[in-house]
């Protein structure tokens, strides 16, 4: 068996995607340990999360440093004490520095709430509904220096309903990050990740069903 993957996520809110991690790792869908989770906001879920499973969980509060660089070091240098190899973002509210990104170089996942390159920022699926798409979903993919912006690794899509609303589209949409994350985590894990420029290369990969998702449906 392979070891473990030592991992750090980093959180400031409710935390549900660290939960869809951690469950997966727990019942040995993804060979891989949460080493540290680190929370920006002193009262989030998502510290609670960890603790509940006995998983080491730091309140780093950025308004304590003087700058995005000092912040960062500081959380650099706490990932690297516990010897974390892949940090994975689970609804971070910070952007990154470039040195942040230099110290784990293509080893930063973020998951954003819509199918990159559409609606990256805040508000994705606000976004999304505001614009009329048909179809919505997220997306798993590498940290670079631009916001929501390096190689994909892993994309779900779902349907956007007439009557959805923000909460009822964000629902949907958080299933499928819940989803996704633990399987890019697991791709990582396994080795199964080959980066070429923009393009990520899964080895093995399985044969999709040969299936479009269509909205409305075909009459
Ligand atoms: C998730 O929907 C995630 O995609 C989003 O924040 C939410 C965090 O939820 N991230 C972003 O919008 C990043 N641009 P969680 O704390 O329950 O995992």
């Amino acid at each position: 068996m392979t070891n473990p993957l030592p991992l750090g996520v980093l959180a400031s809110g409710s935390g549900t995607n660290l939960q869809a991690i951690i469950d997966a790792i727990e019942e040995g869908r993804v060979p891989a340990e949460i080493r540290l989770v680190v929370c920006n906001r002193p009262r989030a879920l998502a510290l609670e999360r960890a603790e509940r499973h006995g998983i080491a969980a730091e309140v780093v509060d950025h308004k304590a440093f003087a700058s995005r660089e000092a912040f960062d070091e500081h959380v650099v240098g706490r990932l690297r004490d516990k010897g974390v190899e892949l940090v994975c973002l689970a609804g971070f509210d910070r952007l990154l520095s470039p040195a942040f990104i230099r110290a784990f170089p293509d080893r930063i996942l973020n998951i954003h709430p819509a199918l990159l390159p559409a609606f990256p920022g805040l508000h994705a699926q606000r976004q999304a509904l505001d614009y009329g798409v048909r179809i919505a979903g997220c997306t798993v993919h590498l940290v670079d220096e631009q916001t929501d912006h390096g190689p994909i690794v892993i994309q779900a899509a779902v349907p956007v309903y007439s009557d959805d609303t923000v909460e009822s589209l964000t629902e949907r949409i958080l299933a499928e990050e819940h989803r996704i994350y633990p399987e890019a985590v697991y791709l990582f894990a396994e080795g199964k990740i080959e980066i070429d420029g923009r393009r990520v290369r899964i080895v093995d990969e399985e044969p999709l069903a040969d299936r479009a998702l269509v909205n409305p449906a075909l009459g």
